[in-house]
């Protein structure tokens, strides 16, 4: 119902729905987020803001590029800018602060330099986002702003100073951490932020737990309330988008490989290599499970297939380098002539992991902190061996999946290698049981759902008396 009504709105994020290669060619980005607001595109009238982050993109940049059924204005950044930005501000920092990331005896260091690639990058890039956003309010004086994640935290109150009548969203795809882990960084930044997303009319998260954080949060750093802004809105998938792609030929084809080099148990991760997915625990857990458990020696694999991520990021790249140490030393202790343990591939192949989604007996998701996690929404969603989920505490998708899975602690390695027995020793029915309502539930709350929430309540804010 409420989707039916055809809003103008303009999109902000940091990445585009779209990904313009140096020969020109178009490709679709991964990742949740833009994922998730495609399906946004066929009902919504949408111009969609991001960075320009390749030449090819560049060379694209500052007009407004007519897209099959949106608008994409690509922002140039100054390349100086963009990288205290991306690389010292957005990621590191304020994804290893909202990840609760850091050793706080040794890090972070808030120096001299990180206070300019804060004014200098992370600043400047807002200022570039406020002003590509109030140029299209021009064009589009009725539009409501749609902001995304923690790249754009100024950006709204810089809008909203310019536009004070505008309707301004803010959804936070990242956990938001307790009052005193913002401590972390110093009082005028942390204010900054969160001054930035209250300038917003509606701030969403996935889960009331990130939800009450940041009204904890903010009352305690401004002394607002801000709960009747905050809507709490789980983000989901497009079911009959892996319905399709479950069947299609590039998976068809790697879902062959994967059965024809399989072992008789599969237990499957896929993720990026993100410090936050605690994939080098994972590898110990595994190490655990295997040495307890020598019966099930040439019988299991783990396939960790993990796509690049952010290796710009001085963190991420050794982070890369430790999981590719642990894979070796687990494979190392255990492997035998004919059986390697932990098969690790390290690159971006969507067609495989979809096939190792329809292959599962067991999908390890032991996130450290994490806003939802759409892939154990997603590969329920398609398998077809009557897998189990072993999933985190502290993924945002344990407050909805959590009854249907086995929940295990990140940091306790030992627990999370029992669950891995068990997800492989259960009995079929209770297997089937489980699956089954997990993906009822994804069905029943698909991203439609995610996006209805907010569309709502923009609809409430445009007809309350704020203006
Ligand atoms: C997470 C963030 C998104 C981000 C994505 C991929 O899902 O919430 O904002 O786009 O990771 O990360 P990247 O740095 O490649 O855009």
């Amino acid at each position: 119902m409420v989707a039916q009504v055809r809003r103008k709105l303009i999109v902000v994020s940091n990445r585009g729905p779209v990904r313009v290669a140096r020969d020109g060619s178009v490709h679709r980005s991964s990742g949740g987020l833009a994922t998730a607001l495609r399906s946004l595109l066929q009902h919504q009238d949408v111009t969609w803001i991001a960075s320009a982050t390749s030449d090819g993109e560049r060379a694209l940049a500052g007009d407004t590029l007519q897209q099959e059924n949106y608008r994409l204005h690509l922002v140039a950044h100054d390349p100086q800018a963009y990288d205290w930005y991306y690389n010292v501000v957005a990621n590191p920092m304020l994804w290893f602060v909202q990840h609760s990331l850091w050793e706080l005896a040794y890090t972070p260091k808030v120096d001299a330099a990180f206070h300019r690639a804060w004014r200098d990058g992370y600043a400047a890039v807002n200022e570039a986002f406020a002003r590509a956003v109030l140029a299209e309010l021009e064009r589009e004086p009725d539009a409501a702003v749609f902001f995304h994640d923690y790249h754009l935290y100024l950006a709204p109150k810089l809008v909203r100073n310019s536009r004070p009548d505008a309707t301004l969203m803010h959804f936070v795809h990242v956990p938001w951490p307790q009052p005193d882990y913002w401590g972390v960084l110093p009082r005028a930044i942390r204010c900054a932020i969160h001054e930035g997303l209250i300038a917003n009319d509606v701030i969403g998260f996935h889960t009331e737990r990130w939800r009450r954080n940041f009204v904890y949060s903010a009352r305690e750093l401004l002394g607002d309330d801000v709960t009747r802004k905050t809507v709490t809105a789980p983000i989901s998938v497009d079911p009959a988008e892996f319905d399709e792609l479950g069947e299609s030929e590039p998976v068809l084809a790697a879902e062959r490989e994967i059965v024809a080099q399989r072992p008789e148990k599969l237990v499957v991760r896929v993720d990026r290599t993100d410090p936050s997915k605690n994939i080098v625990r994972g590898f110990g857990a595994f190490e655990i499970y295997l040495a307890a458990h020598p019966e099930m020696h040439r019988r299991v694999r783990m396939l960790a297939l993990l796509d690049p991520s952010r290796q710009d990021v001085p963190e991420y790249a050794e982070y890369l380098g430790a999981i590719e140490r642990e894979a070796r030393r687990v494979n190392d202790r255990f492997q035998q002539q004919g059986w390697t343990p932990v098969e690790l591939r390290i690159e971006d192949d969507f067609p495989r992991s979809v096939a190792a989604y329809k292959q599962f007996d067991v999908l390890l998701v032991n996130a450290i902190f994490d806003g939802m996690n759409l892939v154990a929404k997603e590969a329920p969603l398609i398998n077809t061996r009557d897998g189990v989920v072993v999933l985190s505490e502290n993924a945002g998708a344990h407050a909805e999946l959590g009854d249907w899975a086995l929940t295990v602690n990140p940091f306790d390695v030992a627990g999370q290698a029992e669950a891995i027995h068990e997800g492989l020793t259960l009995d079929q029915d209770e297997r089937h049981r489980r699956l089954e309502s997990i993906r009822a539930h994804v069905r029943a709350h698909d991203v439609n759902e995610w996006l209805d929430v907010q569309l709502a309540a923009l609809d409430r804010v445009a007809t309350t008396a704020r203006r």
